[in-house]
């Protein structure tokens, strides 16, 4: 579980989040939902413990982000859009095995999981081949098993699927939802409706790094009496 309390990133005179709190249960996608600028990526970089917030902490798993930092790191995985970011001249074994090692996994425990993964994810045929000439899908499925191969509890997607082709969505979407099965807690930030309305059973709107919106998604269409694209457009749209 997740519970952001007063979360807030200044750069200089720019204000990127600014006092956020919102949880996210174990077993529950939380959809944050903004648009370019908003505040999501910063969010969620400091959720990770890559960036130190200005002010506000989050407990993460019972622990806390500011002071059981490196707790809360092992508690934590991460699917950033965009490029994955392996090496290309290891093969997809070597790649997740050396984000293993940072996280001082066991070497047995590793070992198993990347076993599991490669079978999950149907990539057998190709974990010990260098991923350098791998097609967009597989180095996907790659930098999956290596967000999750720690076992942890948490889940942090930013913009996941963004500038990915239809089959490369869909295995991150399924992927989103196998966390979910198994009870990670889950924060996926994302731009789409669609998508959100697809994955998310709740969603948190933020607007120049402010939280304006907070519910399920049933429940923003009763009160605003709209579908989700005019909720958010009447959340976010003149200002
Ligand atoms: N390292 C940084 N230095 C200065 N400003 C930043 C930095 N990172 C983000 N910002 C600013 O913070 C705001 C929120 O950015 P970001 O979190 O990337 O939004 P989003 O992910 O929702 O598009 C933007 O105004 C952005 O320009
Ligand atoms: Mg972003």
């Amino acid at each position: 579980m997740i519970e952001i309390r007063g979360l807030s990133k200044h750069f200089k005179d720019v204000i990127a989040v600014d006092d956020i709190s919102f949880t996210a249960d174990s077993g529950e996608v939380v959809g944050l939902l903004g648009e370019n600028g908003a505040g999501k990526t910063t969010a969620l970089r400091m959720i990770a413990t890559m960036l130190k917030p200005t002010s506000g902490t989050a407990e993460v798993s019972g622990f806390d982000l500011i002071k059981e930092a490196a707790m809360v790191r092992s508690q934590i995985g991460i699917l950033f859009g965009g490029e994955v970011g392996l090496y290309d001249r290891l093969s997809a074994r070597e790649n997740i095995k050396y984000f293993a090692d940072l996280n001082n996994m066991d070497s047995n425990m590793a070992h198993d999981n990347i076993e599991r993964l490669a079978k999950l994810l149907d990539m057998e045929e190709y974990i010990d081949r260098r991923v350098g000439k791998f097609s967009r899908g597989m180095k996907q499925k790659v930098a999956i098993a290596r967000s999750i191969v720690h076992n942890p509890s948490v889940m942090l997607f930013d913009e996941p699927t963004t500038g990915l082709d239809v089959t490369s969505s869909k295995i991150v979407q399924e992927f989103i939802l196998q966390c979910q099965r198994e009870n990670k807690a889950i924060i996926f930030s994302s731009h789409s409706m669609q998508e959100v309305e697809k994955l998310c059973s709740r969603i948190v709107i933020i607007h120049k790094g402010k939280i304006v919106e907070d519910g399920t998604i049933e429940n923003l269409k009763g009160k605003y009496n709209s579908d989700l694209e005019e909720v958010f457009m009447k959340l976010v749209g003149e200002n």
